[in-house]
């Protein structure tokens, strides 16, 4: 049996929030973003809960305390999809020099044997020094976090340590793991490198929650062209420039209007690219000439880590060469530009898989251009009424939106109800929801078994990607639902299946 990761979970201060002693259900609160976290880790590895409850052994608590509020975790986490294999609980304190407490490593050593865990693979998220020691003392990795205790102990780490927000910030940099060797170390240093490759005018490809993106300098026009001609790219679609945090947002512009901001502050970091006015600092290159500028912060820790080592705010479009498909796994960008970037930082898959929101600023009204991966409906939530631009009228206002786009090489056909009497030998379904069995497709890609909205924007790419390279005669697919991130895939759909041919004539 193939030995599997483990990632061991502090409990108190790292998923749930650190109320003290806890006796009661009513006073346990999951830390924002632990659902979503752990829903994306669990695909990778073996969930695990290893907590020091001490207020057994100092009579503060009873076992029946910590097993009650330990089932309703594992049941919370269960009514969600997650599964926890295993929760060791150490009731000791220091001073009992019992061979369980954390930072010894007798629990991870037990889950390995129990379930056949390889420790070197395996991580361990805390918000307390020793749940870092733990990691070290088995050979695998630890990422701190800053809820619970964090904040407070964060000087008796050693510099070389993970330090993120909350366990949400952890997952990425987990999931990416994987792809070197979990060694953490290796991962922080091949950021180090490509922060510097940008600041020395180098493209870097980089992972975010939409898309990979290809990036280089902002500030630097000779970077900013290579970008260009690497994906083939016509010179009248401006590119979006990817910051970290929101004063360098600021330092670009020459206003940053308060609806605007509003948005900022809410979806950043996140699927969310904000047009606005642009000062002198940005070349003319990057926004194709216009006197505005699109601005986003990726919400990807490993993107906002290169942007912080470079230093500068990287301009990027999506990894892939124009008008193709844009890539959610760092193979895709490795498979169609890997003979032209040097460097590839491989964050695993995105997990929003679909390009941001764009909303534009610079008109009276604000105006929606892309749908993408914050639904309509959460802006208006926040700013009231904007213009819907018209999938075939954005092209004649905006720049940079062409009717043919994120488009595999094979016909891909938009079917209505009538999707059941197209048959035959080459033809192949992208399905929403659950495929008939009886139809003979030659190949079936399905978006989300439960007809779930993100899980299919998620999947939405890679999909079409396989089916692409099943050499096709078609492909034919059924719009789902117009309403929140259906909105965005049916976009993407309309323009993968467009067979005119684009301004710059290419098809
Ligand atoms: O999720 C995303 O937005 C991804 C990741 C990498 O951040 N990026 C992305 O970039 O999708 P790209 O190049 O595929 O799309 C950029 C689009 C342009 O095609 C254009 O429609 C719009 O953003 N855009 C950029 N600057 C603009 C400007 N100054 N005015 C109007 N539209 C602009
Ligand atoms: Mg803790």
């Amino acid at each position: 049996m193939k030995e599997k990761a483990g990632l061991f979970l502090d409990r108190d201060g790292t998923i749930i929030e650190d109320n003290g002693f806890l006796r009661d259900t009513s006073q346990i609160s999951f830390i924002p973003g632990t659902l979503e976290a752990l829903k994306c880790l669990q695909r990778e590895y073996t969930l695990f809960i290893v907590t020091n409850q001490p207020g057994v052994a100092s009579g503060d608590l009873s076992l029946s305390d910590v097993d009650n509020v330990n089932n309703y975790i594992i049941e919370q986490l269960a009514a969600n999809g997650i599964i926890i294999q295993a929760i060791y609980v150490c009731i000791h304190r220091l001073e009992d020099e019992c061979d369980c407490i954390k930072p010894k490593p007798y629990f991870l050593h037990k889950a390995a044997k129990e379930w056949n865990i390889n420790l070197n693979l395996s991580v361990v998220i805390g918000d307390h020094p020793h749940d870092i020691e733990l990691a070290n003392n088995v050979g695998g990795s630890g990422v701190y976090v800053l809820t619970g205790h964090g904040g407070k102990h964060i000087d008796e780490l050693s510099h070389e340590s993970i330090v993120v927000q909350r366990i949400k910030e952890a997952a990425d940099w987990v999931l990416a793991l994987p792809n070197y060797e979990n060694n953490i170390q290796k991962l922080k240093e091949e950021l180090y490198q490509a922060g510097a490759a940008i600041k020395q005018g180098r493209l870097v490809a980089f992972p975010t929650e939409t898309v990979y993106g290809l990036g280089a300098n902002a500030l630097d026009i000779d970077a900013i062209a290579q970008i260009f001609e690497v994906k083939r790219r016509p010179r009248i679609d401006p590119l979006i420039v990817h910051i970290a945090d929101i004063d360098q947002a600021k330092s670009l512009v020459t206003e940053f209007t308060e609806s605007a901001m509003n948005l900022a502050r809410k979806f950043w970091p996140g699927p969310l690219t904000l047009i606005l006015p642009k000062n002198n600092l940005v070349p003319d290159l990057v926004t194709a000439g216009h006197q505005s500028v699109a601005l986003r912060i990726p919400d990807n820790q490993l993107a906002l880590e290169l942007i912080r080592q470079a230093a500068v705010p990287i301009a990027a479009p999506s990894a892939n060469p124009f008008g193709y498909i844009s890539p959610t796994k760092a193979e895709h960008v490795l498979q169609q530009l890997g003979e032209k970037i040097q460097i590839i930082i491989d964050g695993g898959t995105c997990n929003v898989g679909m390009e941001s929101t764009i909303v534009s600023f610079v008109t009276d009204i604000p105006a929606i251009i892309r749908p993408g991966g914050i639904p309509v409906e959460q802006i208006e939530q926040i700013i009231g009424p904007v213009a819907k631009v018209k999938h075939q009228q954005r092209n004649s206002i905006y720049p940079g939106q062409f009717p043919r786009h994120y488009s595999p090489q094979t016909q891909l056909i938009i079917a209505g109800q009538d999707v059941e009497t197209i048959t035959g030998n080459r033809i192949g379904l992208l399905s929403f929801g659950p495929a008939y069995e009886n139809k003979s497709y030659a190949a079936i890609e399905i978006l989300s078994k439960s007809r779930d909205l993100s899980e299919a924007a998620a999947n939405l790419y890679t999909a079409l990607r396989r089916l692409d390279m099943e050499k096709l005669d078609v492909i034919v697919v059924q719009l789902v639902p117009d309403e929140g991130l259906g909105i965005a895939i049916n976009d993407r759909l309309r323009k993968a299946a467009n067979r005119s041919k684009n301004v710059t004539g290419q098809d």
